[in-house]
């Protein structure tokens, strides 16, 4: 039986990784370590809660004792716990720092107090910057040009670990993924937002001029790669994670509009965000070919099943949409 640490279980992605993970391994058992941010939802994993083979501890990755108390015994580590919405990081870097750059090197010391096995950085291709219409999508070799502060703060974690890799021999992986929907998605980024907002007949936000492109990967073809990179990824590597599907964000919002059956008039361009990065794509070449890993959805046949868990799933909405977060939509899209 492996014992396998994930951090940020309570999250979007992690809880639909440990799902998958318990689903797919019925050999492995998993510690979801997660401080409960206002990201992070225990309602997403209430299914597991009586599950045998599934733990979750609550703690922080900036604390040191936290973090080594719950990875002993662990064999694997996917450190996905962060700060991860680029809007918050404008309005305040310090999380983005203490969580994403201290606490991956908490974890990094950590698994290797405890000779983890593999230890797995789940990253963003928003380390590497804007690309322009013609430029050939990021592959691992492209150079790390951030223009965040998250996605600053995710570069330096990857440069940590790869620090690690190389000074001490730790074995670390790093995987670089493009933008993520399905369920259990915090309603701040842009699809589970749109989606709610229409729901109540309430104008959509669409940042400038609406035609930045993003390469939008259904969150469970994610997790898949995750796991195979996990299993059979190499050592001290770098893995691109992409869904080979290039949007720009105002034809995105048309397709929910469209399967809404909304009228665009709920378009509402409102001042661009700073840095707005106007391009990302991934090339998958690699892990293709290494591991045999390729998106299996399609966004047009994924986005109708997105819509209607959100439809179905309104109650675990509401029960997110705390008091916190109306006050940061406030701040976010009042006087824009
Ligand atoms: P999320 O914001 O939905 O979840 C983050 C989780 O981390 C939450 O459960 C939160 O409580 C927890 N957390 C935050 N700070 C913590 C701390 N100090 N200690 C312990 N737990 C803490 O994020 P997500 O979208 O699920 O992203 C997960 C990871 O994947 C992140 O590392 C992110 O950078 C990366 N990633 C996300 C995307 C995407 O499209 N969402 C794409 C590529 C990579
Ligand atoms: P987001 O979901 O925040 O992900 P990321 O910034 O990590 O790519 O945003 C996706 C795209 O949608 C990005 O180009 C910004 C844009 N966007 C809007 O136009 N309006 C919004 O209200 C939000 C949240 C995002």
């Amino acid at each position: 039986m492996k014992r396998y640490m994930i951090t940020g279980g309570a999250g979007f992605i992690g809880s639909n990784l440990i799902k998958l993970l318990l689903k797919l391994d019925v050999d492995c058992e998993v510690v979801n370590f997660d401080s409960l941010t206002y990201a992070g939802n225990l309602e997403s994993l209430r299914e597991l809660e009586y599950h045998p083979r599934y733990k979750f501890v609550k703690g922080d990755v900036t604390d040191r004792a936290g973090v080594l108390d719950a990875m002993e015994g662990c064999d694997g580590v996917f450190h996905l716990a962060a700060e991860s919405h680029v809007d918050r990081s404008i309005l305040d870097p310090g999380p983005f720092l203490s969580t994403n750059v201290i606490g991956t090197q908490m974890m990094l010391d950590a698994a290797r107090e405890h000779n983890i096995k593999r230890y797995l950085q789940v990253s963003t291709d928003e380390v590497y910057g804007s690309l322009s219409l013609d430029d050939p999508a990021f592959t691992e070799t492209n150079l790390l040009k951030p223009n965040s502060p998250y996605s600053a703060s995710k570069a330096a974690a990857d440069l940590l670990v790869r620090s690690y890799v190389k000074t001490y021999d730790f074995p670390g992986i790093i995987t670089r993924c493009s933008n993520n929907y399905g369920p259990y998605q915090f309603p701040e980024k842009i699809i589970p937002l749109f989606l709610n907002n229409l729901q109540h007949d309430k104008p959509v936000p669409v940042y400038g001029d609406g035609q930045q492109i993003r390469d939008w990967i259904y969150v469970e073809d994610h997790c898949r790669a995750l796991i195979k990179v996990m299993k059979s990824g190499s050592i001290g590597d770098i893995y691109n994670i992409g869904g080979n599907c290039e949007m720009k964000n105002l034809d995105m919002v048309k397709m929910l509009l469209k399967a809404l059956d909304k009228p665009e008039s709920l378009i509402k361009y409102v001042t661009d965000r700073p840095g707005h990065d106007r391009r990302y794509a991934m090339d998958n070449s690699k892990i293709e070919a290494e591991l045999g890993w390729k998106p299996q959805h399609s966004f047009s046949k994924a986005l109708p099943k997105t819509i209607e868990w959100y439809r179905d799933n309104e109650a675990w909405v509401n029960s997110i949409i705390s008091g916190d977060y109306l006050e940061y939509y406030e701040q976010q899209y009042s006087n824009r």
